[in-house]
């Protein structure tokens, strides 16, 4: 009996290691995606989105009949937590009463992946946008200090994440080296932004494949994929209100050449299209992922290999 617990135990873990291609889980999404994937949520094989990922702010505290569906959900696929509101770059102290409130929801819901921009949003008030932090020594002390005690306080490891940026106050660093100062000082994970790196690329004049190069692939646990807005020629604005384009596709493309296939959201926030239209987005970036794995002849004979351990 103990035996078919812990083998129960064992599958359930299982059924929420995210990997594919995931999108955001919106409260006007719910009614559309239950129509899509079947009341029950029974046939996951076949599913056309593998996890969901949402901004753990918009769920706590919520029951009712929303926290029931999102209890159904949660119990039928994998989801990672992207954080909007701990502003880990900002002045004010670190809102450790929200990080309490962020473990309950992930102990809750057995959700393993938390992450949070590496940015800031806040000072005495909200300032309802992400702000750069700047590029320097002292900021990657500061942020990284910030970063451990969330880890320390959320036991675990925390991935912080890439953002797009239009201005670089008294930056002493580039930002590669920033970013890789922080993962470094802090001892954290990457959820890598492929759109980001293009966004900044273009922006700022410099190669995104060379700067995806330079992160350490082993950091990285998921990543974010989008489209963006083309304000004038040279500067373009991450908008998450269109379709990715192929340059972006191509990049995801060079990302999972860098570190390996890794679970990858479509991010669309506004001017959402029909449900339709971003799960054919999600399938251009599973078969992106499927280029990378090993060929049927090769994956038949390393589960041969398996049985016979067994
Ligand atoms: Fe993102």
């Amino acid at each position: 009996m103990r035996r078919a617990r812990k083998v129960l135990a064992a599958t359930k873990m299982k059924s929420r290691t995210v990997s594919g291609a995931g999108l955001g889980l919106r409260r006007a999404l719910i009614g559309p995606l239950q129509e899509l994937l079947g009341a029950e949520h029974t046939d996951r094989t076949s599913a056309p989105i593998d996890f969901f990922e949402v901004a753990p702010e918009n769920w706590i505290n919520v029951g009712g009949k929303l926290g029931k569906q999102f209890r159904a959900f949660t119990e039928s696929y994998p989801f990672v937590c992207h954080g909007l509101s701990l502003s880990l770059g900002g002045p004010a102290p670190l809102d450790e009463t929200l990080l309490h409130k962020i473990r309950n929801l992930l102990d809750a819901h057995q959700i393993r992946i938390y992450s949070e921009h590496l940015s800031y949003c806040s000072d005495d008030g909200h300032l309802y946008d992400l702000l750069p932090i700047p590029f320097t020594e002292e900021a990657v002390d500061y942020v990284a200090a910030r970063i451990r005690r969330a880890q320390d306080i959320l036991k675990q490891r925390i991935a912080i994440e890439n953002v797009s940026y239009y201005g670089v106050p008294g930056a002493s660093l580039s930002e590669i080296d920033f970013v890789n100062a922080v993962l470094k000082a802090a001892d954290c994970d990457l959820l890598l932004d492929v759109n980001n790196v293009y966004v900044n690329s273009v922006n700022h004049r410099y190669d995104a494949k060379s700067f995806i190069d330079a992160l350490p692939a082993e950091r990285v646990v998921y990543m974010h994929i989008a489209g963006h807005f083309n304000e004038a020629p040279g500067l373009i604005v991450d908008s998450h209100a269109a379709p990715i384009i192929d340059p972006v596709f191509d990049l995801l493309d060079h990302a999972y050449r860098h570190c390996g296939v890794k679970p990858t959201l479509l991010e669309r926030d506004f001017h959402i299209p029909p449900l339709a239209e971003l799960v054919s987005e999600l399938d251009v970036v599973r078969g992106i992922q499927a280029r990378f794995a090993p060929p049927a002849s090769a994956s038949a004979a390393t589960e041969a290999k398996h049985v016979r351990r067994a």
